[in-house]
């Protein structure tokens, strides 16, 4: 037990925690630390803490220990000399945009972002005076051309959602430094796969709620870069409230153990599905960007280490895409990703929901494609179960 000496009254006794005696050994895994609030020894103390001058916590908003320990973690994955944490990936994106952004500015944005990152940019930031225009991240033969006095940052996915376009990471990062504006990078369906500071990104950000995490079980988001960068978005971030909780950090901390296995696994069986579905004559085209039938696998190999862990099927129609679909009862539809198990989502009724058809022609998301997020199953039965499934089929080539 806690050597305590009990107070005068049972309330008083029960209000108040016994004070906590340091361990002389220490635990093997990191403790969640869930106070709120660290209480500095006196007004130096706090001054020293402010001022960087002690190291040590204050409220839990603008940091805590589980936060940091995540943050070193992801700062490494990244090459980066410092990270944060974040509420949710999209917390993440808006802390970032706004760190680097002010009324009047404008940015340059890959056109095939998520869904929501439009919205962000397109409805809520517009209303702030921010102006945007789009282009073709894995195209990006006229970015130069746009960069505008008031261009402050180009913005892009490493990987394209739903069809895995690649990002040509080289071009882009070669315009963004001969204009001196920041290039920030959504690496959220290629970590470990892909390190984008390495090819001239400023900021890295992931939203950790999909492989990071790992189990669908959280939700957080991370933003990894150069010390100034990171200490400006961490300062907004904690005046906006979008800093992750201790729970959720110590959760992906332990996910991110298991990370490299898991995305070897996932990465693994995604190319051997690929074959397998682009030699069926069921299906009318395969996505991944590593087979050699994608119209980007020479992007692939000068910035990922993999095809990758996601994957994406042309059935032709809804119709035959919803029959595949509940044809698999044992792959469910889940509109996420980066899941222990393999799951299915039908981008034009879930994250592309509500975009202009021709927009969504244009880029070739049709009603007939599903995404694969490939889990840790092994590959042999997802690919029986997917058989199975295209057997309800007729070919269509
Ligand atoms: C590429 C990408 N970036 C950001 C997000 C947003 O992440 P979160 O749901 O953690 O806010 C998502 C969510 O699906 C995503 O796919």
């Amino acid at each position: 037990m806690i050597p305590y000496s009990r107070p005068g009254s049972l309330s008083t006794a029960c209000a108040r925690a016994p004070e906590v005696q340091p361990s002389s050994s220490r635990p093997l895994v990191p403790p969640l630390d869930l106070s709120v609030v660290y209480c500095p020894s006196s007004l130096d103390h706090v001054d020293a803490l402010y001022e960087g001058d002690a190291r040590g916590w204050i409220y839990a908003r603008e940091g805590h220990p589980n936060a940091d320990q995540l943050a070193t973690k992801i700062a490494v994955l990244e090459g980066a000399a410092s990270a944060f944490v974040c509420a949710s990936g999209m917390a993440a994106i808006t802390a970032s945009l706004c760190s680097l952004l002010s009324q009047g500015d404008h940015m340059l944005m890959a056109a095939e972002v998520y869904g929501k990152t439009s919205v962000l940019v397109d409805r809520e930031l517009a209303r702030y005076g921010v102006g945007r225009e789009l282009f073709d991240a894995a195209r990006p033969a006229n970015l130069a051309a746009m960069v505008g006095p008031r261009t402050r940052l180009i913005f892009v996915e490493t990987l394209s959602n739903p069809l895995l376009r690649v990002t040509d990471m080289a071009q882009i990062a070669r315009v963004a430094a001969d204009a001196g504006i920041a290039l920030v990078v959504d690496n959220t369906f290629a970590p470990l796969i892909c390190r984008p500071l390495e090819h001239g990104a400023h900021l890295v950000i992931h939203s950790a709620t999909k492989m990071i995490g790992g189990h669908s079980d959280l939700t957080l988001g991370v933003v990894a870069g150069s010390a100034p960068l990171i200490a400006r978005a961490r300062a907004v971030a904690a005046a906006m409230g979008l800093t992750g909780n201790p729970f959720e950090s110590w959760l992906a901390l332990r996910g991110m153990a298991t990370l490299p296995v898991r995305m070897d696994r996932a990465c693994a069986s995604a190319g051997v599905l690929a074959s397998r579905f682009e030699a069926d004559p069921r299906v009318n085209r395969v996505w991944y960007p590593s087979l050699a039938s994608h119209p980007d696998h020479e992007l692939a190999s000068a910035i990922l280490s993999s095809g990758g862990s996601m994957l994406a099927i042309d059935l032709g129609d809804r119709e035959r895409a919803s029959r595949f679909m509940e044809g698999l009862p044992n792959i469910p539809f889940a509109p996420s990703l980066g899941d222990v198990r393999t799951t299915l989502s039908h981008p034009c009724s879930t994250s592309h929901r509500g975009q202009p058809p021709a927009h969504l022609e244009r880029f070739g998301i049709t009603p007939g494609v599903v995404r694969i997020s490939v889990g840790l199953e092994d590959e042999r039965d997802l690919w029986t179960e997917f058989a199975a499934s295209l057997q309800a089929l007729s070919p269509v080539r």
